[in-house]
């Protein structure tokens, strides 16, 4: 029931998607132009840098105000608090991504995954967040960088819990646990980037450009 709890909570930290809210404040509806994506490279593309740089930042801080939330309340009530907070990132990832007000289609979940690893695994982060930079850098694809970026972090969990390095934080059954659920954010975000994969193969994807496609 804790884990549900937890998952719920951050469910509903989650569904709150800045892009979209944004655009919506400017009678736009960000699922309708650009790349239809509510996250903040689609956000940015239509209404700007500092439209998509606020809804990074919320989309990331989300999951970090989520998993601390959990922490809070959980925290002395259960012996090991770790486990709730890792269901309470993936809570936001899935409120990010399927939001029920929203039919269930909302973004692609890498802002949240971000916040995901700042909250739960900051050791974590230096990788994926080179890779990201790197790929955006040389092709300028942020799909491509998000995509690399996610599937990164579950390699590098797997490893680093190989080497025993999420020892003490996770214990047997629940360091499984954890890794399926890094596994499962990584996988879902890559899967939600089906259409730019397509985009990708056909040399349609849009490149990054600080400059707006439409303004209100
Ligand atoms: O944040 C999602 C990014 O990887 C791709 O966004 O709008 O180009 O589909 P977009």
């Amino acid at each position: 029931l804790g884990r549900i709890l937890a998952l719920l909570i951050g469910y509903c930290f989650g569904m709150i998607l800045m892009g979209y809210l944004i655009g919506k404040s400017k009678n736009i509806d960000l699922t309708k132009v650009g790349s239809g994506n509510v996250g903040s490279t689609n956000t940015m593309r239509t209404l700007g840098v500092p439209a998509g740089l606020a809804t990074l930042a919320w989309d990331c801080l989300k999951c970090v105000v989520a998993v601390f939330f959990v922490w809070l309340i959980f925290g002395r009530f259960v012996e090991n608090v770790n486990i709730y907070m890792v269901y309470a990132g993936l809570g936001c990832v899935l409120g990010h991504d399927f939001p029920c007000y929203m039919h269930f289609k909302g973004g692609k979940g890498v802002a949240s995954t971000l916040g995901f690893i700042i909250a739960l695994f900051p050791m974590g982060l230096p990788i994926p967040a080179c890779v990201f930079i790197a790929i955006v850098a040389l092709t300028r694809y942020v799909s491509l960088g998000s995509i690399i970026g996610e599937l990164s972090f579950a390699i590098e969990m797997l490893i680093g819990a190989k080497m025993g390095l999420l020892d003490g934080k996770f214990e047997g059954a629940q360091l499984k646990e954890a890794l399926v659920i890094c596994c499962l954010v990584s996988a879902l975000s890559i899967a939600l980037h089906h259409a730019n994969i397509g985009r990708l193969i056909n040399g349609k994807e849009n490149k990054f450009s600080f400059h707006p496609e439409t303004r209100a």
